[in-house]
């Protein structure tokens, strides 16, 4: 397994562009099992989990092309029947259960497990495709659903920590081909959800309420092929944006779409980041000290949870106590262990963390154990004195492009170590 070699103590300088989205992307490429025509995908990120996931697509019999950023799916005739392991890996391929039930009337995919960061229940999924006249069933490890037809209707998808990401994206996909209305409340308001859904809508559904919590969706018979750019990756931008303010540098970031991470940015400007938005550009620098600042994650367009490790990396580095308040995932807070090897001084009350800040790090060999904790020991390692070893990053290739290059090119001293 690789790792990550750091040297901090670098200030980041330069300017970076911002990868697709891996979050849209994922149930961008499962929407393509809704037609039978060729659907195109630009800006597609080239991550192990996008190449993952069209692995999946293939093993249903899909065709697929990846080619610098572009990948074409085509799913002339495929089966219901998902390869057993291959989807229980990645927990992002529950989104291909709505297409696939929608269009083919019969689905069977394996029971995601839970993860480090929680349980992750799809209970909230299942409601919503019996809502629609899905038979259920679980068995052997498998979720089997089939109707003879879906027919709209009237469905709350909210749960216990709010709306559902992926949930609403599967109903709103198995809604397009149902017959009659579905009337989605309670819908997720994310970018990555708003981005499907115009996806959905340039492959010829109709879809009313884009972007708010009430989503109507009038079935139609057929989709058909369409070519689409993925939307820029904002947990992506705004891991970059810690990383400059932790390591006090100055970093020009491109390609980003400021507007869909505002809670992040006022958050950092509150911490003493400075933010100058000029022609779709960002231009972050720390001028001075970090204030300690406290926040809450929450749904779209509050602070988002994939961004909540990273936080607690900056503001390990802030004057102050700063609480950090997650409300999404009830374990997300493995990076803390992780980061206290760093000297950090961080309680967890609940399910708050506690961080005194305004201490030295000191690097460290590290452990991540999911995505964006490993993005945080990274911050944490850039910004240290003396050397990190962040272990086990496959995590970070599962969610990030090219993660070191960008980081060497504004002056980070990161390598890749390969392990066996
Ligand atoms: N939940 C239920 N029942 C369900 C589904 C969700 O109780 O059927 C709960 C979850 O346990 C959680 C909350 O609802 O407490 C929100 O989970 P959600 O369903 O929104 O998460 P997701 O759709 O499975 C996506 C992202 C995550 C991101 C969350 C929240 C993808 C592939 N994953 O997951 O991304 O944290 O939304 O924004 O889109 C990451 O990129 O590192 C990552 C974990």
């Amino acid at each position: 397994m690789d790792s990550f070699l750091i040297q901090g103590g670098t200030p980041l300088r330069g300017e970076v562009t911002i990868s697709g989205s891996k979050n849209a992307a994922l149930p961008l490429m499962a929407a393509a099992l809704l037609t039978a025509d060729t659907c195109t995908l630009r800006r597609v990120p080239d991550l192990s989990d996008t190449r993952f996931m069209l692995r999946i697509l293939e093993s249903l019999g899909a065709e697929t092309r990846f080619d610098q950023g572009t990948v074409t799916i085509r799913a002339a005739s495929i089966r219901g029947f998902g390869d057993y392991e291959l989807i229980r890996k990645m927990r992002g391929s529950i989104c291909i259960l709505g297409p696939m039930l929608t269009r083919l009337k019969e689905a069977s995919v394996s029971l995601p497990g839970g993860c480090v960061i929680g349980t992750r229940p799809i209970d909230l999924h299942l409601k919503g495709l019996a809502a629609l006249g899905a038979r259920i069933e679980i068995d052997g490890g498998y979720v089997k659903t089939s109707a003879r037809k879906l027919v709209g209707t009237n469905i709350f998808l909210g749960g216990r920590a709010g709306p559902t990401v992926l949930g609403t994206v599967n109903i709103l996909m198995a809604a397009c081909l149902a017959e009659g209305v579905t009337v989605i409340e309670s819908a997720a308001c994310e970018p990555e959800v708003v981005d499907v859904a115009r996806f959905l809508v340039s492959m010829g559904a109709k879809i009313h309420g884009i972007g708010s919590p009430t989503l109507t969706v009038t079935g139609v018979s057929e989709m058909h092929g369409a070519d689409h750019e993925v939307i820029p990756d904002r947990i992506e931008a705004c891991t970059f944006l810690c990383a400059a303010a932790a390591t006090k540098g100055e970093v020009v970031v491109h390609g980003s779409r400021p507007d869909h991470f505002a809670a992040v940015i006022d958050k950092l400007q509150e911490a003493g980041v400075r933010m100058k938005q000029k022609s779709g550009t960002l231009l972050v620098s720390r001028p001075g000290r970090l204030r300690a600042t406290d926040l809450t994650t929450l749904p779209y367009a509050g602070f988002p949870t994939d961004v909540q490790a990273q936080f607690i990396a900056l503001m390990c580095l802030a004057q102050g106590t700063s609480v950090i308040t997650e409300r999404i995932f009830e374990s997300r807070f493995m990076h803390v262990a992780e980061l206290m090897r760093m000297g950090a001084d961080i309680a967890i009350e609940g399910p708050s963390a506690i961080v005194k800040g305004g201490r030295r790090l000191s690097g460290a060999p590290v452990m991540a154990s999911d995505l964006r904790a490993s993005a945080a020991l990274v911050i944490a390692g850039l910004a240290a004195e003396g050397e990190t070893m962040v272990n086990r990053i496959y995590h970070l290739d599962r969610g990030y492009e090219r993660m070191e290059a960008k980081l060497q090119a504004l002056g980070a001293r990161i390598q890749r170590v390969e392990g066996e």
